[in-house]
């Protein structure tokens, strides 16, 4: 038996650990409630190859051509043919995804996909229902021990090996727990960014860690901004965010005079690319002095929309708007990174030892831009994957063959500087997301990221509060972030380069970072 330690409790991290329970024994640890992730946020659903009239082969050109030109198709296609078997496993789990009047199971379409095939449970509250099946079953399993308010600091190497974790335990103690292998699984980094729908628990520790470690990063300069956030007067870490299935079911984006838009940007209209949406909404506020767009439902009666978004009902009418007879005002925010931490289809990384699942991997899934619904996918297929890998009696030996090994890369390999100037000022939270947002967000320039890097460079991040240490972590992504987004001198999916507006054949691949700087642990 074997003690596997995994981070984080989302739908990555949680698979993993149910899996690996069978034969290892596991410690997850994660800086929250064991329930509280990015996952339980999830609205839209999961999609999958679920129906007759709907194949993989479908699935898998829909993902690439929203990845534009950046997924590993090996990645992909390990994603869509083993989906639905995650899917039934879920099923089996107790997740009980939505269904029609005559038994079949309910699916709704969002944009970029050929077909209507996101599964859905709650009506909108399809993460949450994942996730309370998920930990139910965790909370069962004798052989996991749960961690929780656990922070962990730093992967700890021995011979250039992952051999544990230094973590902050909940009473605030600094301790090392030993471990054969260590599976990150914490998410995403949405709090990079003033305007996300992230929670407040996506502070991108895992990303930050195993950059600290030496493992090798990718696609780190391309972030997802969702569409579609409730635009309202609040003061949360976090913006409410309004699924894209409400546009899949008919709604239509709206400009401050009460015109449609959309058409005239894409084909697809409101249902076009999620970063062609984004930036669409993006130009058309900054066209009208930044006065919010409106999304009008109204052609949904009300019975409709409390039946099928029961969640962003409920939150419409907390705020006094009532949905079913007036358009709501949205904005975009930041979603999702399709970058992270680079893994083979196994969620393994350049460092033996070291696995990540989820969206703080980079498994080459999403390319420059994800197609929607298939990050929890994404999380379930590769969790499960990376727990077969542990559990096989005979490990695979080699790294997936299509996917370049780390030693070959290691010439596209972009070391990261971490020396910092003399007399840097302590780094305000809330001033590096501001900054994020203004220099780094939907549309970047040479400019906007120069000038970016130049104020990264003048903060530094001190303190011991999981405030602080959460923060530090942020800084160092932010500096990685502009590095590559400086460097990506192309636009592609989600980075958007105004003196760079076209897709250049020579930037189709993905670019790798790694810390100049390997941290030793004993
Ligand atoms: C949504 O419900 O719009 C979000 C789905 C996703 O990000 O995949």
């Amino acid at each position: 038996m074997k003690h596997i330690l995994v981070v984080g409790s989302g739908i990555a991290g949680l698979t993993a650990a149910l899996e690996l329970s069978r034969e290892h024994a596991v410690t997850l640890v994660t800086k929250a409630a064991l329930a509280e992730s990015n996952t339980r946020w999830a609205q839209g659903g999961i999609a999958a190859v679920m129906f007759s009239d709907d194949s993989v082969a479908e699935h898998v050109a829909d993902t690439l051509r929203a990845g534009a030109g950046l997924c590993n198709p090996k990645s992909v296609n390990v994603l869509c043919s083993e989906g639905p078997d995650r899917i039934r496993d879920l099923i089996r789990l107790g997740v009980a995804f939505d269904h029609t009047e005559n038994g079949q199971l309910a699916r709704g379409l969002e944009a970029a996909h050929s077909r209507a095939r996101v599964l859905h449970s709650g009506g909108d509250a399809t993460g949450l229902s994942v996730e309370t099946a998920l930990v139910r079953a965790v909370r069962a399993q004798a052989n996991i021990s749960v961690l929780e308010h656990t922070f962990a600091l730093d992967v700890v190497l021995h011979n250039d090996v992952a051999v544990g974790l230094e973590i902050r335990d909940s009473e605030g103690l600094i301790r090392t727990i030993e471990a054969d292998a260590v599976i990150l699984a914490s998410g995403g980094a949405g709090q990079l960014y003033l305007h996300s729908t992230n929670p407040s628990v996506a502070t991108g520790d895992g990303v930050a860690m195993a950059l600290r470690a030496g493992a090798q990063l990718a696609d780190i300069e391309f972030y997802q901004f969702h569409p579609t956030a409730l635009a309202s007067p609040s003061t949360e870490s976090s913006s409410f965010l309004i699924s894209e299935a409400v546009r899949g079911e008919g709604a239509i984006l709206l400009d401050a005079h009460g015109h449609r838009f959309m058409p005239h940007i894409h084909p697809k209209a409101e249902l076009a690319p999620r970063d062609i949406v984004a930036r669409g909404i993006s130009r058309q506020m900054a066209e009208q002095q930044g006065l919010p767009i409106f999304l009008d439902a109204t052609a949904l009666t009300a019975d409709f929309l409390r039946a099928r978004f029961p969640t962003i009902d409920a939150a419409c009418r907390d705020r006094g708007l009532d949905w079913s007879r007036d358009p709501i005002p949205v904005t975009p925010a930041a979603h999702y990174w399709m970058g992270g931490i680079r893994t083979d289809t196994w969620g393994r990384t350049s460092i033996p030892g070291l696995y990540a699942v989820g969206e703080v991997a980079c498994t080459g899934v999403h390319g420059a831009n994800r197609l929607a619904s298939n990050s929890l996918l994404e999380g379930l297929t590769f969790g499960w994957r990376c727990a077969h890998t542990l559990l096989s009696a005979a490990p695979i030996a080699t790294y997936d063959p299509t996917w370049p090994t780390f030693d070959e890369d290691a010439g596209n390999v972009l070391p990261i500087d971490t020396e910092l100037p003399q007399n840097t000022t302590l780094v305000d939270r809330t001033n590096l997301q501001a900054l994020m947002w203004d220099l780094v967000g939907i549309e970047r320039t040479r400019s906007s990221l120069e000038a970016a890097a130049a104020q990264l460079n003048h903060w530094h991040a001190d303190g011991s509060t999981i405030h602080a240490l959460e923060t530090a972590n942020l800084l160092d992504l932010a500096r990685v972030m502009v590095a590559a987004a400086l460097a990506r001198e192309e636009s592609r999916g989600a980075h958007f380069r105004n003196d760079f507006p076209e897709t250049s054949a020579a930037f189709q691949r993905s670019l790798v970072y790694a810390n100049k700087v390997t941290v030793a642990c004993p």
